[in-house]
């Protein structure tokens, strides 16, 4: 089981539990998502945790596939749809890389506080890129520490030693538009929903 794995799924129960730190600036994330979401849309999430935004979003879209590379934060969001009687977001176990998505290409794709845990982001948001329909928007919100100064890159690396926090990816907000950019999707839209931490909003189009 790769580390990542390993690390969210002991994370689970407990992320489940605690609630969301800055309500205003995820309601503003949701809401700015919806904007681009209709009720036909097939919508693929990636590192959708136990399943919260996929369904809250779930009335905007027409069915969404929520994905996570641990297996117990899928069973939590799984759960959570059963109790909310919401059947049209499919919870599955997987990666980007899992060969099931190869036949698969979608309206929209959404990664919340996901991008800055992924190691090789060009090759993912290269696999994103391939995963949209022409005309298809990739949403996403990460957390650009490299805002807050140098010294954040140690901090990270030492807890990561202790098994404290999983990768995480240092980046600043241009960096991170430009390997968006890079990947051949154009930016339409961007946040800061909440400042601090600096988490980014970024819409980006595939041509
Ligand atoms: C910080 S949580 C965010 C969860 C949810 N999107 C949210 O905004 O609350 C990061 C999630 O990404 C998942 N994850 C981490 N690395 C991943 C990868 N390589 N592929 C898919 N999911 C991943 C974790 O299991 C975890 O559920």
């Amino acid at each position: 089981m790769p580390n990542a794995e390993k690390f969210w799924d002991k994370t689970a129960e407990r992320y489940a539990k605690s609630p969301v730190k800055d309500m205003a600036a995820y309601e503003t994330t949701l809401e700015r998502t919806r904007a681009y979401l209709s009720a036909e849309d097939d919508v693929l999430e990636i590192g959708c945790g136990t399943g919260t935004t996929a369904l809250l979003l779930a009335a905007s879209a027409g069915r969404i596939t929520a994905t996570d590379i641990s297996s117990n934060m899928i069973e939590i969001g799984r759960k959570k749809a059963k109790d909310q009687q919401v059947d049209t977001v499919d919870f599955v176990h997987a990666t980007l890389d899992d060969g099931a998505l190869d036949s698969r290409s979608f309206d929209a794709v959404l990664a919340f506080n996901l991008l800055h845990l992924l190691p090789g982001l060009p090759a993912a948001l290269s696999r994103i890129n391939g995963l949209l329909k022409p005309g298809g928007v990739f949403v996403s919100k990460s957390v650009c520490l490299g805002e807050k100064g140098w010294l954040w890159r140690p901090v990270v690396g030492a807890a990561r030693l202790v098994g404290l926090a999983p990768y995480v990816n240092v980046m600043r907000i241009a960096e991170l538009e430009a390997f968006i950019a890079d990947a051949g999707l154009e930016v339409v839209e961007t946040g800061l929903y909440p400042p601090s931490p600096p988490s980014r909003f970024v819409v980006a189009r595939k041509p």
